[in-house]
């Protein structure tokens, strides 16, 4: 079909050099898959090459500790991603003698991949012919078809799906599937589409119908939670008092300060005499700073974080907390707001 063999020529003369294209291993290819999703590729390439490095292999990732994995995360977000990873792992070797499933149909019971991972895996690594459509596929189809179909509707991604089968039908399919992606990435970008570059914009029916910016069609998404954080860093010496997430809720797994979350605004007045805070830090301290609001935004909530540092004499008697050396810190996994409020201490 001329849109499939021209978008395959113009991915052989214009491909990026990528990490993950270098091989057919399906463990590395999974790896930088999970990693694409969370991230642009080129903060990718870094992440990448370190987790690949630390856990070369399907067995080496699920000997490690899951603290160690979300070390290797840190920073990128959706840690569940990396936890399901670890698990996944665990499944791998305990479950299917270390061997990593190889087609379509069971790499998907993995947990943590959908339809678009799955695919890309398997046409991938194992030239399965299964088409992965991600965002950027999504984007090239509805462009040169001109579907006005929501890319999130259930109708919308059975026409892109039956489209998609259609294209690939004569073509290598890793090949191809790579090639969907990296035009849409490269080329029928988002926002500053490059169509006077464009190998099939004779046949693109957005272009000639003047709808490109207009296409892909997304329903809106829900509404955002608001929530609001006041982190207590407290010292006492060089010791500073964190402790683990572990309810089923973001960043579980992840290391934080002491926390109060509130409903709305927290004034500092009303935190300090908190039954939370008489509770955490007592009655005697010396409240040093206060770092206003940072706004965190994740992708269904908006965090509204405040940083209170704290000086005791000494910690109240709990097990609640853990209390650790200030320069072990960075050795926890922690989130990324947190992340820079260390960073700008130093
Ligand atoms: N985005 C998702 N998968 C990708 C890949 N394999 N190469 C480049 N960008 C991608």
């Amino acid at each position: 079909m001329f849109v499939s063999n021209e978008i395959v020529l113009w991915y052989k003369k214009n491909k990026r050099d990528l990490p993950w294209r270098h091989t057919k291993n399906s463990y590395i290819i999974w790896i930088s898959e999970i990693l694409l999703q969370q991230t642009r590729v080129k903060q990718a390439i870094g992440y990448f090459n370190r987790f690949v490095a630390q856990f070369p292999d399907v067995q080496m990732l699920a000997d490690a500790k899951e603290e160690e994995v979300l070390k290797y995360w840190q920073g990128l977000g959706y840690y569940s991603r990396a936890r399901n990873l670890h698990y996944s792992a665990r499944y791998i070797v305990n479950e299917l003698g270390g061997i990593f499933p190889q087609q379509y149909n069971d790499i998907i019971k993995l947990k943590g991949v959908g339809e678009y991972t799955a695919a890309a895996i398997a046409s991938f690594a194992f030239d399965e012919k299964v088409s992965a459509i991600d965002g950027n596929v999504y984007r090239v189809l509805s462009r040169i078809f001109n579907i006005s179909l929501a890319v999130n509707s259930g109708k919308g991604k059975k026409v892109f799906r039956e489209i998609a089968e259609t294209l690939i039908e004569n073509q290598q399919p890793g090949e191809f599937n790579q090639a969907m992606i990296e035009f849409g990435a490269l080329l029928c970008k988002p926002l500053n589409p490059l169509c006077s570059e464009c190998p099939v914009l004779e046949v693109c029916l957005a272009y000639n119908n003047g709808v490109i910016l207009e296409r892909p069609v997304k329903n809106k998404s829900q509404v955002l939670k608001k929530r609001y954080f006041a982190y207590l860093f407290i010292k006492s010496g060089e010791r500073v008092l964190i402790k683990k997430r572990t309810q089923k809720d973001i960043w579980k797994g992840l290391y934080e300060f002491p926390l109060i979350e509130a409903m709305s605004e927290i004034k500092t007045e009303e935190l300090i005499f908190s039954e939370q805070w008489l509770n955490i830090i007592g009655k005697s301290f010396e409240l040093i700073k206060i770092i206003r609001p940072v706004l965190h935004r994740l992708s269904h909530q908006l965090l509204n974080v405040t940083f209170y540092i704290v000086k005791l004499s000494e910690f109240q008697k709990q097990s609640f907390y853990e209390d650790i050396l200030l320069s072990d810190l960075e050795t926890y996994p922690v989130p990324k707001v947190i992340e820079n409020f260390i960073a700008e201490l130093a």
